[in-house]
């Protein structure tokens, strides 16, 4: 086992309870072990959202994501079955499919030609003939498990994980209610930010405790003071009743409803929501100090008189993002100051924060204990 890394994880006393809890430790933030245990056992040990199941609606569609270092594909068989696989080519490892998404009879790597079916096995290699021991049935693309909840897609890097239903557990009954399934995709925009994802994740996570003093435009129509925080077994509810108020026209305009919901689903999907607007947040790591965030955003009314509507909820999201971002950005680099080591967290707003700890902090340390080597294994299987 990793000494260096062992005391590293040992920083953190996952045990205190919020009232004494410091929030995990700043090299957590920094160090590129971390960065490869979390890749293993947290991106590669949970289930993941990858895509939208509106994406993959009819058979032929695919999509094409990273999960974990790992290229993936996902598509729907001429049987209507959704499926996940490694998009690596069984020849010389090339992507099979090279779009983030489309429509296919077959995919035909680009690399040598060999062609697979849209349920992953090979049907074809030009100038093939006279390899010995070759059996093609075995070499279909590797499959991965997947499984899809509401309008999103799910895969898992283990190759016998427990169902996603369990992963997902007490998040379901709290969310059926919404009827989310009523918002219909409207557009997805991307952001990269220069931090580990992990900050943006707490920044989401603190309870709304930023919102007075960074978010002045949405804080005017959030009840603040009301402002709630509910943990489940992965997820945490953060909820604000909404009042109306003048302070900004473009977020009033386009930010109402009773309540604004802000779920967080462990470790790193979020799905925010208004009357009639939704929009999901994806954070993927790229390295220790950038990540990636994908926004989808959804309306009940795609029509094209609501277009001025929606066109305006987004640019809303969008300068919320920015002011985001900006901080974000702030706190990587006072995470890497002498100055800092970890920090103390808000027993009435950052309930949600610690819980993201400690469950990273589960995942990481008994990640470590296991030494599990499961994708190196996948390929020699
Ligand atoms: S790498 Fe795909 S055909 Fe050679
Ligand atoms: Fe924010």
């Amino acid at each position: 086992m990793d000494t260096n890394l062992k005391n590293l994880l040992a920083l953190y006393d996952d045990t205190a309870p919020l009232e004494e809890a410091h929030t995990i430790p700043a090299p957590w933030y920094l160090d590129s072990g971390v960065e490869q245990l979390e890749r293993q056992h947290v991106f590669g040990g949970n289930w993941q959202v990858i895509g939208r199941i509106d994406q993959v609606a009819n058979p032929g569609d695919f999509f094409t994501a990273e999960l974990a270092g790992e290229p993936i594909l996902a598509v729907r068989g001429a049987d209507g079955q959704l499926r996940a696989f490694y998009n690596v080519c069984r020849h010389h490892a090339a992507a099979v499919a090279t779009v983030p998404c489309g429509h296919a009879q077959s995919f035909r790597c680009p690399y040598h030609g060999w062609n697979y079916g849209l349920d992953g096995t090979l049907k074809g290699m030009p100038e093939f003939a006279g390899v010995c021991n070759f059996d093609r049935a075995a070499n279909g693309l590797m499959p991965l498990a997947i499984d899809t909840w509401e309008n999103f897609v799910f895969v898992h890097l283990a190759s016998n994980p427990s169902p996603l239903r369990d992963f997902l557990s007490d998040f379901v009954a709290r969310v059926s209610p919404l009827g989310l399934d009523k918002l219909q995709f409207h557009s997805r925009r991307e952001y990269t930010l220069n931090c580990n994802w992990k900050v943006y994740v707490d920044n989401y996570l603190d309870g709304g405790y930023h919102v007075p003093h960074l978010h002045k435009g949405l804080n005017s129509v959030l009840d603040y003071s009301h402002y709630t925080i509910e943990n489940g077994e992965r997820f945490c509810l953060q909820s604000s009743p909404m009042v109306a108020s003048e302070e900004d026209a473009q977020v009033s305009a386009t930010r109402k409803g009773d309540r604004a919901r802000y779920f967080w689903l462990y470790p790193n999907f979020m799905i925010n929501i208004y009357q009639g607007v939704m929009d999901t947040n994806l954070v993927l790591p790229l390295g220790t100090d950038k990540c990636r965030v994908l926004f989808d955003f959804f309306f009940e009314d795609l029509s094209p008189e609501q277009e001025e509507h929606n066109t305006a909820s987004v640019a809303t999201s969008d300068k919320v993002q920015d002011e985001d971002v900006a901080i974000c950005e702030s706190v990587q680099k006072g995470l890497a100051s002498r100055a800092y080591g970890a920090g103390r967290l808000s027993v009435r707003r950052e309930a949600g924060e610690h819980l993201f700890h400690r469950l990273l902090a589960y995942d990481l340390k008994s990640g470590l204990a296991s030494g599990q080597k499961e994708l190196v294994s996948l390929a020699m299987r």
